[in-house]
């Protein structure tokens, strides 16, 4: 009885040690995040039809970053043909529709995805006025886009030239049909170009 008694103790003051002993541990882990410099991630996307968002997405999960979808004033037409001749007029005179919101902080983020549906072999207009809008000097960019059978096109060429001060990652192209599913995809990439 005795006995069984003090192995109840010895394993109660065992247990509030390792609990004293993890309170720092987590503390320190933060402020050793500090002190590595650990990069904070933003991810910026237009998405009309919901794929890019899809890659957003998992690009969120896979290195923790925060979100942020650009969202035109006026948005554009459902129907698909009326929607890529409007596109292609913008494309073709350089056309920035304005966007709804832009991103106040953004001075805080070291890495910025951008993403973009592939719209005419480049980025839709709504990502030019984006990039137009902020200041990424100094940052890391790194591209990404979906499409439908093109591939990345010119789209990763546009938004370099876009952010002429920052350092741009190698860029990637996703399938939009696969893009729900496309998890695993995204996180070879990320892996092999050492955001993670
Ligand atoms: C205006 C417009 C132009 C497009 N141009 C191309 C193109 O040149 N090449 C291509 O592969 N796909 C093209 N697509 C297909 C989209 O890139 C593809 O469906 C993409 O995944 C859509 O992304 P979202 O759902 O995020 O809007 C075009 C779609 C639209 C609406």
């Amino acid at each position: 009885m005795r006995k069984t008694f003090f192995k109840t103790v010895r394993t109660l003051l065992l247990l509030i040690c390792a609990a004293v002993i993890a309170q720092p541990a987590a503390a320190q882990t933060k402020a050793q995040d500090k002190e590595d410099n650990v990069k904070k991630v933003l991810v910026v996307y237009y998405s009309k039809s919901g794929n890019t968002r899809e890659i957003a997405k998992h690009i969120q999960n896979e290195t923790n970053a925060d979100i942020f979808e650009i969202e035109t004033v006026t948005p554009y037409p459902e129907d698909y043909n009326t929607a890529t001749k409007q596109a292609k007029e913008e494309i073709n005179r350089g056309y920035k529709p304005p966007i709804k919101n832009k991103v106040s902080n953004i001075d805080e983020y070291d890495i910025i995805f951008v993403g973009s549906p592939n719209w005419w072999s480049t980025i839709a207009p709504p990502v030019s006025t984006f990039l137009s809008e902020h200041n990424l000097s100094g940052k890391t960019v790194v591209p990404f886009c979906t499409h439908g059978g093109s591939g990345i096109s010119k789209c990763a060429s546009d938004t370099a030239k876009l952010a002429p001060d920052s350092t741009v990652l190698e860029a990637a192209a996703f399938s939009g049909y696969g893009a729900k599913n496309a998890r695993k995809e995204v996180a070879d990439w990320i892996k092999k170009i050492g955001v993670k």
